[in-house]
């Protein structure tokens, strides 16, 4: 039994206003509650942050965080948004590096880093995902492309920076289509994820980094998911949207 506690995120990507966004916190509390045994995080799209946070109220326990953010601290950036105007907004988490900014923005590991250091110089947490496509995985390169991004987007990470950096492996082909990995192969990508981190810092840091799945996790494979023993939490992207499955989600890593 580890003791990392789980860390689950709300990812809603390019959805819900504003009055949308109210109502699901409304609903999620009257779900939940301010709840202390599992890390929660909501990830709204920039506009409706600031609602999130003032629904939440003194749920202090639910986070927020962002889908994303530009490594400069300021300046003429147009359409860009930078970790101290995040954290402006009382945000405390950020996802870099989704699938999604990889393929349709030209995000490299590169570009990854260099927000990974903005973020943690500004006290942001990052989740930085990295996740390999269906035909990287059936011509059997998974472990080359999770090592690549893995060490790509965390280079010069001191051992409490990587600490407090969650890691999401996000297989793509999971992504939004309905099909899960199997907790098999799942935990397997996870415990090579862990490995892998064990040989870029140490035992102790590796044991203490949370790795999250992402990809079609719903109510009724969380709790398998998330019972494998390298698997410390779940990015949720869908079935985040609606306010009763999330929690069922968040619930689930909480019984495991
Ligand atoms: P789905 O849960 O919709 O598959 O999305 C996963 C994801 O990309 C979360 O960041």
């Amino acid at each position: 039994m580890n003791m990392r506690k789980k860390i689950v995120a709300a990812n809603w990507k390019m959805n819900m206003t504003v009055g949308e966004s109210a109502e699901w916190v409304r609903d999620f509390l009257l779900e939940l509650g301010d709840i202390r045994d599992v890390d929660v995080v909501v990830v709204p799209p920039f506009t409706a942050i600031a609602k999130v946070t003032e629904s939440l109220g003194s749920a202090q326990n639910i986070k927020v965080g962002a889908q994303n953010m530009h490594w400069e601290r300021s300046g003429a950036f147009t359409g860009e948004i930078s970790a101290a105007l995040l954290r402006d907004l009382f945000v405390r988490y950020v996802v870099l590096g989704h699938s999604e900014r990889r393929q349709l923005f030209g995000e490299t590991d590169e570009i990854v880093n260099k927000k990974v250091k903005a973020a943690h110089e500004a006290t942001l947490k990052p989740i930085v995902c990295i996740g390999e496509t269906l035909e990287q995985r059936d011509g059997g390169k998974v472990e080359k492309v999770l090592s690549t991004q893995l060490r790509g987007s965390l280079v010069d990470l001191d051992a409490k920076q990587l600490q407090e950096t969650t890691i999401a492996y996000e297989p793509v082909w999971a992504i939004g289509t309905g099909r899960n990995a199997t907790p098999a192969q799942a935990q397997e990508a996870h415990a090579f994820i862990r490995q892998t981190l064990r040989e870029m810092s140490d035992e102790s840091v590796a044991e203490k980094i949370r790795i999250q799945y992402g990809g079609s996790v719903k109510p009724n494979n969380a709790r398998e998911l998330m019972s494998q023993p390298d698997i410390d939490g779940a990015l949720v992207g869908g079935a985040s949207l609606e306010a009763r499955s999330f929690a069922e989600i968040v619930k689930a890593a909480r019984e495991e």
